[in-house]
Formats: C-alpha cells, sequence, structure tokens
C-alpha cells in the first residue's frame, strides 16, 4: 500500500484527481470506478474544471459506481445515480449510457447483481477505483463481517451507516436499510485502486485498514492484498497511525525517482 499523508482536504483531492487526470491522458477509452459520498466531491469538481478546460475528455470512459440503495428509483434525490449525475456526469462530456450505477430499482436484484459483475468484465475490468471508507472501515457498502473476496451482492446497512448516511434524508423519508454493492472481491480485482479520506472521524478507521491486521470486521484492510493500492489522506485521518513519518519519507523518495525519471 502507498499512504500519501497531505497537509489539507484540497490536497487530498488534487492528489487524487491527478491520479484519474493521467489515466485519462494515458488511456482516453479507461474504465473508471467511482463512489459517492462527501469526500470525493472535491475531487470530482477537480475532474469537471480539467474536463471543461480541455485538458481531458471522458467521450470514450465507461464508468460503474460501487453502490446503490435498493428500493430507489435512480431520480430520486437521494439515489446514488441522481448524486453522481449532479456531482458529475451532467458537467463532463461523458456519454451517460455508459455511466453505470448498480440498479437499485431492479426487480430481481440478486440476478441484477450477478449482471453487474459480467458487465463489468466485459467493459474489461476498472482501471481504478475510487474509494472513500465508512467510520466502521467499510468499503462501497461493505460492512464489518463482509467477506473478503465477495462479489456484487445485496446488503444489509449497519445502524451505524443508516445514521451516517441519515443527514442526508428529510425526516419523514423513506430512508433504505438495504443495498447493492460491488464486493471487496470486485474491488480488489481494479487494476489500481484510490482510498480518500479526511477528517478526524476516520482516523481509527484508517488506522484499522492500513496498520491492522487484515480483516473482514475493517473490511478497507483487504486492500493489503491489493497490489496497487494508494491511500491518500490529510493529516487528520492519518493522526493514529504509527508509521506516519516513514510514509511521508516513502512518498518523498518516490517524488524523487519520478522526477528523476522525468515524470
Ligand atoms: P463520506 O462516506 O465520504 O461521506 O465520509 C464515505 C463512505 O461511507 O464510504
Amino acid at each position: 500500500m502507498q499512504v500519501v499523508i497531505l497537509d489539507s482536504p484540497e490536497a487530498v483531492a488534487e492528489y487524487g484527481a491527478q491520479i484519474f487526470i493521467r489515466q485519462l491522458k494515458k488511456q482516453p477509452h479507461s474504465v473508471l470506478g467511482l463512489a459517492t459520498g462527501s469526500t470525493p466531491v472535491a475531487l470530482y469538481q477537480k475532474l469537471i474544471d480539467a474536463n471543461q478546460k480541455n485538458e481531458i475528455s471522458f467521450r470514450d470512459v465507461t464508468t460503474y459506481n460501487l453502490d446503490e440503495y435498493l428500493g430507489l428509483e435512480g431520480d430520486h434525490p437521494q439515489s446514488y445515480r441522481h448524486f453522481m449525475n449532479q456531482q458529475l456526469f451532467d458537467h463532463i462530456d461523458i456519454d451517460k449510457t455508459r455511466t453505470y450505477v448498480p440498479p437499485g430499482s431492479a426487480s430481481n436484484p440478486i440476478q441484477a447483481c450477478d449482471e453487474y459483475e459480467q458487465m463489468i468484465a466485459a467493459s474489461g475490468g476498472i482501471n481504478i477505483q475510487l474509494l472513500g471508507i465508512g467510520r466502521n472501515g467499510h468499503i462501497g457498502f461493505n460492512e464489518p463481517s463482509s467477506g473478503l473476496l465477495s462479489r456484487t451482492r445485496v446488503k444489509t446497512l449497519t445502524q451505524e451507516t443508516i445514521d451516517d448516511n441519515a443527514r442526508f434524508f428529510s425526516e419523514d423519508e423513506y430512508q433504505p436499510h438495504l443495498s447493492i454493492t460491488m464486493g471487496i472481491g470486485t474491488i480488489l480485482d481494479s487494476q489500481q485502486v484510490v482510498l480518500l479520506a479526511t477528517g478526524s472521524s476516520k482516523a481509527d478507521a484508517i488506522y484499522r485498514a492500513v496498520e491492522g491486521p487484515m480483516s473482514a470486521s475493517c473490511p478497507a484492510s483487504a486492500l493489503q492484498m491489493h497490489q496497487n493500492a494508494v491511500i491518500v489522506i490529510d493529516e487528520a485521518a492519518a493522526a493514529n497511525l504509527e508509521h506516519r513519518e516513514f510514509y511521508k519519507h516513502i512518498e518523498r523518495e518516490n517524488q524523487k525517482l519520478l522526477a528523476q525519471l522525468g515524470n
């Protein structure tokens, strides 16, 4: 795992955005795995800016989102499809028919999960998967106890996640307790994984993901098995890491090496 510790949430968004910008310049037909939540919003804004300045194009890009609430139609204001349209897709030159979000309103959700896996495979797999992390260590809606090699499936949300997300729903609005989510195995199949986290509320989850034992009780710890996982965090989210200084030293050495290679 590459752990990158930066001064501010703004620097985290910039570092993450540059990974995506480099990918799209290198491979305009990229397949991107995308995430919802508050953390990726600033990164999406940077991708929108880069697209509007013609630095990158999404014309040939295909996207797969991590998860969706089960029982919400895509035009529901709390659906993740709606979130993605608002935060990214409506502002870039992407062909929306190639932006996929698990179908929360599928009549047969179990079959829809298998189909989602097949679609990702038919697209050639995901080049870069963006992730946030829950306070309980979840990635996507893979809550603690999720199988570390699980695939896209229906998952029950923990009360902690329901409470964390309640801020987006009005009091009398139906808040789903079930979701469709890519599995941890699905995520691990991506060529590269970029996990962003900011703020002290994420410090414990980041500690357990990076320095804890690999365990289904912290789903993000499965990334310890990934060949190319980058964990981009601010100082507040890094606060509990024992080897903080070492990660900073590694990053300085990496940057020196890249500079020597002219990158
Ligand atoms: P957040 O959610 O970015 O809103 O904190 C992250 C997550 O639950 O994956």
